[in-house]
C-alpha cells in the first residue's frame, strides 16, 4: 500500500512536470508570433552602413541609377532656410544635393564635415559645383534657430544652405533619411549633446540616393567620386 502511494505521487511529479515543460514551450512559441526586435542605438547607427553602396571603383560611374535600397533613403520635407523661409525638397529639385545631419553646437565632428564640404565644394570644378546644392540639415532644432545657424553657415561654403524645423519636421526628415540621433545630458552640467550619425548623402535632382559618404572618406575622395560621375 505504502508503496503504491509513493508510485502514485513520483507520476504526478513527473506528470506535473512534463505539463509545465509543455506548457512553457507552448508559451514560448505564442510570444515569438509577432515579436519587432527593437534595434539597439548602435544597431540603429549601422543602418546606414547596411545601406552602403559599392565603393566608387566597383560602381558603374556612368549610370545615374539610384543604388540598391535607394528609395529607402531621402523623401519629402517641410523645413525652414536659414533666411527663414519655408522650403521643401521641390525647392531644391534642379540640384543634386550633398546633405549632411549635425548641430551647430557639435564641438568636433559637424564642424570636421562641413570643412570637408566645403572643401568638396571649391575643389571641384565650377560645371560641377553649379549642379550641387550643399545641405546643412539640423538634429537640433531647439536650439538651432534660422539665425544661429545662419551664422554658423558664415564659416563654410557660401553656396551651402542651413536647414531646421519644428521638432516633428526635423525628427520626420532624419527618419527618412534614416539618421540616427541621441540626446546626451551630462547632470549637473549646462546644454547637451546629441550623438549622430555623421553621413554625407549624395541625391540627385530626383531625391533618390546615388552615393553614402561615410565620415572617414577625405575631401580628395569624395571630389575623386564626384568628378567621374556623369551629370544631368
Ligand atoms: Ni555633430
Amino acid at each position: 500500500m505504502k508503496h503504491h502511494i509513493l508510485r502514485w505521487i513520483l507520476f504526478l511529479i513527473i506528470g506535473v512536470g512534463i505539463g509545465f515543460a509543455i506548457n512553457n514551450y507552448l508559451n514560448i512559441e505564442k510570444d515569438l508570433e509577432g515579436v519587432v526586435i527593437p534595434l539597439s542605438p548602435d544597431q540603429q547607427a549601422d543602418v546606414s552602413a547596411i545601406i552602403r553602396v559599392p565603393p566608387p571603383d566597383e560602381a558603374t560611374k556612368e549610370s545615374e541609377d539610384s543604388v540598391a535600397g535607394a528609395e529607402a533613403i531621402g523623401g519629402d520635407f517641410s523645413l525652414v532656410d536659414q533666411n527663414g523661409k519655408e522650403v521643401t525638397q521641390a525647392d531644391y529639385a534642379d540640384s543634386y544635393k550633398l546633405v549632411f545631419f549635425g548641430f551647430t553646437y557639435c564641438p568636433a565632428v559637424c564642424p570636421t564635415e562641413l570643412n570637408k564640404m566645403t572643401k568638396i565644394m571649391e575643389g571641384l570644378p565650377k560645371e560641377i559645383t553649379d549642379k550641387i546644392q550643399p545641405i546643412f540639415i539640423t538634429v537640433d532644432p531647439e536650439r538651432d534657430t534660422p539665425e544661429r545657424i545662419k551664422e554658423y553657415l558664415e564659416s563654410f561654403s557660401p553656396k551651402m544652405v542651413g536647414l531646421t524645423g519644428t521638432k516633428e519636421q526635423v525628427s520626420d526628415v532624419a527618419k527618412a533619411y534614416r539618421v540616427y540621433t541621441s540626446k546626451i545630458e551630462t547632470p549637473g552640467m549646462d546644454g547637451y549633446m546629441i550623438n549622430h550619425s555623421a553621413y554625407t548623402y549624395l541625391m540627385n535632382p530626383d531625391d533618390q540616393l546615388l552615393e553614402v559618404y561615410p565620415d572617414k572618406d577625405t575631401a580628395d575622395e569624395i571630389i575623386k567620386d564626384l568628378s567621374a560621375r556623369s551629370y544631368k
